[in-house]
């Protein structure tokens, strides 16, 4: 199937089963923000429990917080994002339509390297075993012309965002030939900055309103809390604060569904750090992150990291995880090296020290900082798309059926386990009812007794549940159920009573954790 089909139908997918919404859809929906339905939800905070965990359960020197989305408007001053946080912007005169200048290059490099890859890859098919990838890239004119207008174009790109040189990127956009996707011209506005703040209003008018920002990022929220949470949690050097909240960006491409939303949530970590070593935690804090990601067991290949051309004003080392969606390699995660940056503004802002006194060292200093940054809904997209897959299922018959189903890992699924009597009778009913009952307070239970067990089951693998629990007549001679496995399809007989067990088994996330 085509990407942008697979794409395609994930969207309606997770709007047909209750995943995601656009948001107030009533009114036509509001662009790039959207709501989660109730197995969303259920997705979502256990995404969040994962990440929670594997942060504050596992290392005893990272502490969690929740600090406010409204923040002192000075925070935003001092964080460099008034000034600085900004996307360069170009507009089509033909179509009307906003891009972001970066964007759009990068979405022409893609292009030339996804024509290399269909080259090496029809190569590679064509002489099967013998090929030799390393040496027909080195010699094949048509690859190495694409590979020398790649590196052109990436060594400008990278200069001009170094730079911060508008004139050159539009300068790349035209000297390359990038269209309009929508009017396919090449009618270009000069490229310039926008700032990506929300902005609203704090107190009445009348007493004075004070100019806010809904905050762009919570790192933030973390900084200012730095002595706080050192002071009250008497934290010694090396340690984390983690937080999950809101964040919120008047994002100019918002596309792709929730890859990019103006209103998101962001899973950050800071980690303090004594000067001159932040590098090697850099480096741990990379190893760790990309774990995390493949513990989920979506195949390494994948993921791969991605080091930054351009590093942010607040850095001196940065790096994504890629995880390969159905549009492409794309950042899940960023980690940074924000050095002293962030205390040291703050200190300078408002007047108060941001140091650590460090007992060994004899010394106080502002430390250095190792960010950890995932967007939960971009995480939520990526295990979407890992999971979602149609299977041809041979028919007894001998004709053919589709079974669409979200194989998502067991301790992720929004629903672990349904319940369904295979007849609305005879007293199975109230056996399922009890099965229910006795197990809710373990696992997210649903009981299911409309239409056939075929179609019960399909719901189920639909919405990514990965145990359906039957009840039949022979339940109320020997007080067995049939369990079947989502992903197999296998089924089997168990005692009733030993369901907990079996189940608590594969969903708990203990197992996941335990990975790391
Ligand atoms: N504190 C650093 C920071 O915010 P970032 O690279 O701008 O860094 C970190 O964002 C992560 O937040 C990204 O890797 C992505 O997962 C998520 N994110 C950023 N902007 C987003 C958006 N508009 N919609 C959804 N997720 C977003």
């Amino acid at each position: 199937m085509a990407q942008e089909d697979l794409f395609r139908k994930l969207v309606a997918h997770c709007k047909e089963y209750g995943y995601v919404f656009p948001s107030s859809e009533i009114y036509d929906g509001l662009s790039a923000v959207y709501d989660y339905g109730q197995y969303g939800a259920e997705l979502k905070n256990n995404i969040k429990k994962y990440w929670w965990d594997s942060m504050v359960l596992l290392h005893e020197n990272i502490v969690g917080i929740d600090a406010a989305i409204f923040m002192h408007p000075t925070t935003w001053k001092a964080s460099g994002h008034v000034d600085a946080f900004n996307d360069p912007l170009i507009d089509n005169k033909d179509s009307k339509k906003r891009y972001r200048a970066d964007v759009l290059i990068e979405e022409h490099m893609a292009k030339i390297e996804e024509k290399i890859t269909k080259e090496v890859d029809k190569a590679k098919e064509k002489f099967g075993e013998a090929f030799d990838e390393k040496k027909f890239r080195e010699t094949n004119p048509r690859v190495l012309a694409n590979q020398a207008k790649l590196d052109e174009v990436h060594t400008r790109f990278a200069k001009a965002l170094n730079d911060s040189n508008l004139a050159e990127l539009k300068q790349i956009i035209i000297d390359n030939e990038i269209v309009c996707p929508i009017s396919g011209t090449r009618n270009w506005t000069d490229v310039r900055q926008f700032n990506l703040m929300f902005s609203t209003e704090i107190g009445s008018t009348a007493d004075g309103s004070m100019k806010i920002f809904l905050r762009p990022e919570t790192a933030q929220g973390i900084f200012v809390n730095f002595l706080n949470v050192q002071k009250t949690g008497r934290m010694k050097l090396p340690f984390g604060i983690a937080q999950i909240g809101k964040a919120f960006r008047n994002e100019i491409v918002a596309r792709q569904f929730i890859f990019r939303m103006r209103e998101f949530e962001q899973m950050e970590m800071q980690f303090f750090v004594q000067p001159g070593t932040e590098l090697d935690w850099f480096r741990h804090w990379k190893e760790l992150r990309m774990k995390w990601h493949q513990a989920l067991g979506f195949g390494a290949e994948n993921y791969r990291f991605h080091d930054h051309e351009k590093l942010a004003h607040y850095a001196n080392a940065a790096c994504d995880i890629e995880y390969k969606f159905p549009f492409g390699f794309k950042e899940v995660e960023g980690i940074h090296s924000r050095t002293d940056f962030d205390l040291k503004q703050h200190q300078q802002y408002s007047g108060k020290k941001m140091q650590y006194f460090d007992p060994e060292r004899n010394e106080s200093y502002v430390p250095f900082v190792i960010e950890t940054s995932i967007g939960v809904d971009r995480m939520f997209l990526q295990i979407i798309s890992a999971a979602y897959c149609e299977e041809e299922l041979k028919k007894e018959d001998g004709t053919t059926d589709t079974r669409v189903v979200l194989r998502l890992p067991s301790y992720l699924a929004p629903v672990k386990l349904a319940v369904m009597p295979l007849v609305k009778k005879d007293g199975l009913p109230e056996i399922a009812e009890k099965i229910v009952h006795d197990l809710k307070f373990d696992f997210n239970c649903q009981y299911d007794d409309k239409d056939s067990i075929g179609r019960r089951y399909r719901r189920q693998d639909a919405i990514g549940t990965p145990y359906c629990i039957t009840i039949d007549h022979q339940t109320i001679e020997d007080q067995t159920v049939t369990i079947r496995y989502r992903d197999t399809m296998a089924q089997e007989r168990v005692k009733i009573g030993q369901l907990k067990d079996i189940i608590a088994e594969k969903v708990n996330i203990r197992s996941l954790l335990k990975k790391l």
